[in-house]
């Protein structure tokens, strides 16, 4: 742990207020919580293209692509999924010190870890806001894009959320898109328009 090391931490030279005035906006955490094939990495990655087309400086890190080279080392006990998301909410806050909206696009299915990528932000007093994306297992397993489901269900794949992994819905979410109600266009439209909202342009 730190506490053995010595470490001393280094002060920029940059202030927040320099690098809002850079970017047009303050930087955030726009963390996506939710059950695979819910929607969440669609929802993150053109929410980044409209927002990167009305000027905001933005970046997506989703699950599956950090799985590929960060958290390649990773794979999905409960300790794994810890790691992966603790990884991540130290990055994406490191991305809203940075000055940028970062979204996140990850299952992270318990509440406590959530906490602490929330905690992660709040150490740099930067804004975290967590978005449910609410849509069921039975929706999600209906689209099963990855045929993961029906492996699961299969016995195949094992450890798999929803099927016999938890996921642990968030209890004071900042906002909640429900996609099995609503097509993609409407969810796109109500999260951006809280995000430009919470994160407006100066
Ligand atoms: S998390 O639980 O640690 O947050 P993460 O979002 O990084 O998960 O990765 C989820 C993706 O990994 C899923 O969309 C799916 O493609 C893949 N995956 C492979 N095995 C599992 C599993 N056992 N449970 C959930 N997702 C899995």
């Amino acid at each position: 742990m730190n506490t053995t090391l010595h470490l001393t931490a280094v002060e920029h030279r940059v202030d927040s207020a320099s690098r809002q005035r850079r970017f047009g906006h303050d930087g955030a955490v726009i963390w996506l919580t939710g059950l695979s094939a819910s929607g969440k990495s669609t929802l993150a990655m053109r929410l980044e293209e409209q927002l990167l087309s009305q000027g905001y400086a933005c970046y997506v890190l989703d699950g599956d692509n950090i799985r590929h080279g960060l958290n390649a080392n990773l794979g999905f006990s409960p300790e794994d999924r810890t790691e992966n998301i603790r990884r991540v909410g130290e990055v994406a806050a490191l991305f809203a010190d940075a000055g940028m909206v970062c979204i996140v696009a990850l299952i992270s299915p318990y509440i406590a870890d959530r906490a602490q990528a929330r905690a992660a932000a709040a150490r740099n007093r930067l804004p975290f806001h967590e978005v449910y994306v609410a849509t069921d297992l039975a929706t999600c397993e209906t689209r099963d894009p990855k045929g993961l489901y029906r492996k699961a269900r299969a016995g195949e794949l094992r450890g798999f959320t929803g099927i016999d992994a938890p996921y642990e819905a968030p209890e004071a979410a900042e906002l909640q898109i429900d996609t099995q109600l609503e097509n993609v266009d409407a969810s796109l439209s109500k999260l951006r328009g809280y995000v430009t909202r919470h994160c407006p342009l100066l």
